[in-house]
This record gives C-alpha cells, structure tokens and sequence, in this order.
C-alpha cells in the first residue's frame, strides 16, 4: 500500500490535497478500519455512489440521529421525498427572490456596516461564520437577539458530525446541544402552531403528510438540519472564496469589474475548496467501483474534496481559475455545474440556491465596500477540518469607502 498519512490524522488535515492526490492515483479504493469504512476518490467513483440508486446516506446512525434527531439526510425512498418536498419550495427560484433576498440583504448590510469603517476586517470572524446562520434564522422566523446561543449550537452540532474519532467530549457536548435545542424550539413550535405566521417555521408547522401533521421533535429536527446545513457549509464557501479571490489578485480584479464572474467564483470555490469534503453511503448490493468491489451493507465514505480535483474530470485541477471553461456561471447551484460539492442525486442540497444568493449578494456588497482589499501582510494561508473544511480566517485590509 503507498504511503497515505491516515485521514484522521494531523498530517492529512495540514494538506489533504497532497493525500488526495496520491489516493485517486494509486490507491482509489481503501478500506479505513478505525472508521469502518471503504474510501473512495476518484470522480467517477464518488459521482456514482451519490447517482446510482443501490446507495443510501449512511453513518448517520452515528453522526446524525444523535445529535437531530431524525432528519430527511437519513431517509430514502417516499419518506424521503415527501419530506424534502414540505422545504423545497421555500429554497427555490420565486419564493427565494420575492421574500428571502430582501433578507439576504438586509443581514448582509447589519454586518457590513460594524466594519465598513475600520479599514481593516477578518472576514471569517466578523461576517461569514454570522451571516448565514443570521439570513436562517431569519427565514425560520425566529429570533436574532439568541445569535451567540445559535452559533453555539451549530458550531457544537457540526463539532459533533466531524467527530471521527468519537472524542468523549466533542459527543457529549453535541448531545447537550440536541437538549438545549429542544427546550428552546418545543414552545416556540407550539407557539407557532396557534399563531402561525409567514415564516419557514410555520410552515413547518402547517405542512401535513398523509393528513398528519409533524411532530414537535420532527420540525424541531428540520430546523437543527437547516441550521447545521445552512449555516456552517455556506460560512466556509464566502470565506474560501474570498481567501481564494485575494491570492490570486488578476482574479479579483476581473470579478471586481464583471459582476457576472461572481457565480463562476463561487462554482469554482466550490470545486477548488469545497466545504464539505467528505460523505458516506451505503450500497444495498455489491458495487465494483474502479479500484475493486465493496459489499453490500458496507460503508462507503466518497472524498468530494478529491474527486472535485481529478484530473480525469477537470485540466489543472490543483489551479483556481474563475475562468475555467468547464463551469458555466448559470449553472453554479445546479447539478450542472459538474463539481461534487452539493452531491448529486436524491439528496442534492436543497439549499444550494440560497448558498448561492447569500454568496452572490454579499460579495457584491463586500467589493463595494472594500474597494481596494488585499490581504493582511502578515496572512499566511490556513484551513481548518477534515470533514469540513474552510479559512481558519482571512483577515483583509482595505481604505474605507468614506476615507
Ligand atoms: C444536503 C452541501 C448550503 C440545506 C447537502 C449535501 C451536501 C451539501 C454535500 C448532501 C449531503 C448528503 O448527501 O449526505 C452544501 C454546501 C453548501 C450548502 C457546500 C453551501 C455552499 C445549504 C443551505 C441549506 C442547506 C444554505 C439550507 C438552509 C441542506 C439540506 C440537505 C442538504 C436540508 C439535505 C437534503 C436531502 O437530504 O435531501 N448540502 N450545502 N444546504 N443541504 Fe446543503
């Protein structure tokens, strides 16, 4: 076997790109025994464990149930679409324009305006990792005065999906999250249910499957998924792409003067760096990918961070190129744009659109603000996580607008 610095260790989070690289080339299928698991990287391989039908989500029994309770990641079939489709509307083209951009503006520009003047930002620590979380809660129409309890619980709850190596305490501080959730959204639920609203959560509340309306625990399930998945996930794809776009100034400048490069800086952020970079599933038969067989039953965990650089898929994939001719702009929240980012399948992020307009919208509003950004002198490139993964900061000097 070659020489792979294990996933789990400190080596591959320093640089899971070189790890990758020797993996898809020599090594496309490995069996991790820590993490029970076969591993796959290479694009086709990890592209038909998403598409093909035989697979279903995986691990989640581990990583998701405990922490949510049961949410539509874990469900296949009927069940599964039923309960996308009660949230699906809400993510989509018209509903998302009319009602939830004034919104996306709206915390975009709360933000913005605490730094606009310092002439100088972390764009991590001041903006993506609240920004997000901020336009969800919004939308669920909760309140915005918990922030600090929010992004405590989303942090604690993703802490605990990218716990692979089961810490005691990491586990244990996503089970009190999944507690302290609960006493907080059960009233508000309740609530909700006699005063409802025009938001996602009444929603939620209103929506019935086969005449049953869901249970306190099943939306109170959709709105930790929502806020897990909404928030950490697009947080790391604003900071990637501006950490990106800053290293490489000739790009920034171009999207700087061409607007209608921001969609492709976001599709190739999603390629280049994807947040999420790893996922697993499971085969209900024998599955031959390309590097050997896997039985059924077994876990499959698909490394999107490598397959979104194969170069079987993509010419010089280890480059950021904005302009790269294989990423069509209209297409960058859809299946179409031909990175694994969102999957692909069943379950493709349902909120792939709102990522892209919370993207959208506030880097027009960032590179409006920031005129001339450039990175701190003393910036040396950092990421942070093995599952997830994004900019441990990207601090950005600029000359205030007003200045
Ligand atoms: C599913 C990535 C933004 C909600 C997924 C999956 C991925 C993903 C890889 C598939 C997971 C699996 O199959 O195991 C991302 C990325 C985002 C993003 C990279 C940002 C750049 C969002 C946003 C929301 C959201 C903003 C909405 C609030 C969901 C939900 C699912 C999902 C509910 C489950 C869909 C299903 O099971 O049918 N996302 N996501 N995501 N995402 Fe996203």
């Amino acid at each position: 076997t070659p020489d792979i610095p294990d996933i789990v260790s400190a080596e591959f989070n320093a640089d899971p790109y070189s790890a990758y690289r020797i993996m898809r080339s020599e090594a496309p299928l490995i069996w991790h025994e820590p993490m029970q698991s076969y591993i796959v990287s290479r694009y086709e391989d990890v592209q038909r464990a998403f598409k093909d039908e035989v697979f279903t989500t995986a691990n989640y029994d581990w990583q998701l149930e405990p922490v949510h309770g049961r949410t539509i990641l874990q469900l296949s079939g009927r069940e599964h679409a039923v309960r996308r489709a009660l949230v699906a509307p809400a993510f989509r083209g018209g509903e998302l324009r009319n009602k939830f951009r004034p919104v996306i503006e709206r915390n975009a520009r709360e933000l913005i305006d605490r730094f606009r003047e310092d002439g100088s930002v972390d764009l991590v620590s001041q903006f993506a990792t609240h920004f997000p979380i901020n336009v969800i809660v919004d939308m669920l129409g909760l309140d915005k005065a918990d922030h600090d309890r929010f992004h405590k619980w989303y942090t604690s709850i993703i802490a605990f999906l990218g716990n692979l190596t089961q810490d005691p305490d990491v586990a244990a501080d996503g089970l009190r999250t999944r507690e302290e959730f609960a006493d907080y959204m059960v009233p508000i639920i309740r609530e909700r249910r006699e005063n409802p609203g025009d938001d996602l959560l009444s929603a939620l509340c209103r929506a019935e499957i086969d005449g049953t309306s869901m249970s306190d625990d099943d939306i109170k399930a959709f709105c930790s998924l929502l806020l897990a998945a909404g928030g950490e996930t697009t947080d790391k794809a604003l900071a990637a792409m501006f950490a990106n776009l800053l290293s490489h100034p000739d790009q920034l400048e171009a999207v700087r003067e061409d607007r209608s490069l921001v969609p492709k800086a976001f599709a190739e952020t999603l390629r280049y760096t994807p947040p999420v970079h790893m996922i697993m599933r499971q085969p209900s038969e024998t599955v031959v990918f390309s590097g050997g067989e896997v039985p059924a039953g077994s876990t499959v965990t698909c490394l999107i961070g490598a397959a979104n650089r194969d170069p079987e898929r993509f010419s010089n994939p280890d480059t950021f190129n904005v302009f790269r001719e294989e990423i069509d702009a209209s297409t960058s929240f859809t299946a179409a744009a031909g990175h694994l980012a969102f999957a692909l399948g069943r379950h493709f992020c349902v909120g792939a659109l709102l990522a892209e307009t919370e993207v959208e919208v506030s880097a027009n509003m960032l590179l409006d603000a920031m005129p001339d950004a450039r990175l701190a002198a003393d910036y040396t490139p950092e990421e942070k996580g093995v599952f997830t993964r994004g900019p441990a900061r990207v601090p950005v000097e600029f000359t205030p607008r007003s200045a």
